[in-house]
């Protein structure tokens, strides 16, 4: 997509943020990577691994109450057969949430026995939460630091300014998210987190981008797009992505003077209604087209 490609993949950024992660990750003995359920793929930053280097890993599907549960169920699939601990959860109920510790101490288990061996039995766990702008980190440790309610105050001797969160006997949050930028070399990447709301609208061209969700739908989640705008599917089998705009605008009656389509209008309104999964819960990547997914 033309524009996307302004939207390059700042090293600067990156590099800020390597930095960052990469001196707090002797204080931490877990790394939650919170991905989108919708589009676990695309939100991934491909240089993860290199940066949290050996740390255990808890892959986190948020905002699973607007993706597809069956696709949800397969991505976890993959990602077990791949050797990933990984849960679901929504931080706008807090289903799954509670999961979240229990699985972290399972992926933790050998290192927790070692520690026992040792005579460090209950020594604290802590974890440090990371992913792309808008995936929901601070949602996620603002949920799970209510449920406790307890903060802890500045350690002295670790790094000035580390707050954590006690978010369960013996387990700690950092309370800083680590933010990691999408790469946007694969250009369907960079169009999924445009769909999904990631990527800012004022430097998208919304009626295009709508235009393109609208082909995608379309051709990948028909009954919801359908059912939704109450347009035939075969008479949208052959449209470009913006005659299906100016179709969805005038049965919804979005004119401007002159009896013209408010195009912009109804770009505005399936966006919006794609991003609240009004428009139904639909999952961008599947998981069965990322078999050997690497985290
Ligand atoms: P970030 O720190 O990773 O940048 O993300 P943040 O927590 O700020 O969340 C980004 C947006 O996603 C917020 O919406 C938040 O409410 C929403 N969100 C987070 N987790 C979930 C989830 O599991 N399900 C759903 N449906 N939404 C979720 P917002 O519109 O930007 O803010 P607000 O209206 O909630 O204040």
């Amino acid at each position: 997509m033309e524009e996307l490609k302004s939207i390059q993949w700042f090293p600067g950024h990156m590099t800020k943020t390597r930095r960052k992660i990469e001196s707090q990750l002797k204080l931490i003995d877990a790394v939650a990577v919170l991905l989108d359920a919708r589009v676990p793929y695309a939100s991934c930053n491909p240089d993860l691994n290199s940066i949290i280097n050996n740390k255990p890993r808890i892959v986190v599907l948020n905002k699973c109450d607007m993706a597809d549960s069956n696709e949800t169920k397969r991505w976890l699939s993959v990602l077990k057969a791949n050797h990933i601990t990984a849960i679901a959860l929504d931080c706008k109920t807090g289903k799954g949430l509670n999961a979240f510790i229990p699985a972290v101490k399972s992926l933790l288990s050998d290192r927790i026995r070692a520690w026992e061996a040792k005579g460090m039995t209950g020594r604290t766990i802590k974890v440090m939460v990371v992913g792309i702008p808008n995936v929901g980190k601070s949602s996620f440790i603002n949920r799970m630091a209510k449920q406790s309610r307890a903060k802890v105050a500045d350690k002295p001797g670790v790094t000035r300014g580390n707050q954590w969160f006690t978010i369960g006997k013996g387990f700690e949050l950092l309370d800083t998210p680590g933010v990691l930028w999408p790469k946007f070399d694969d250009p369907s990447v960079g169009e999924k987190l445009a769909y999904i709301g990631s990527v800012k609208d004022d430097i998208l061209d919304t009626e295009h981008l709508a235009g393109r969700l609208l082909e995608y739908l379309r051709d990948n989640a028909a009954v919801p797009l359908c059912s939704r705008y109450k347009l035939d599917s075969s008479a949208i089998a052959d449209l470009q992505g913006y005659a299906i705009l100016e179709l969805i605008g005038r049965k919804r009656g979005m004119l401007i003077s002159g009896g013209e389509i408010d195009t912009e209008r109804a770009a505005a309104t399936v966006l919006d209604e794609f991003r609240s999964a009004t428009l139904g819960k639909i999952t961008l990547d599947k998981a069965e087209e990322h078999q050997n997914v690497r985290i």
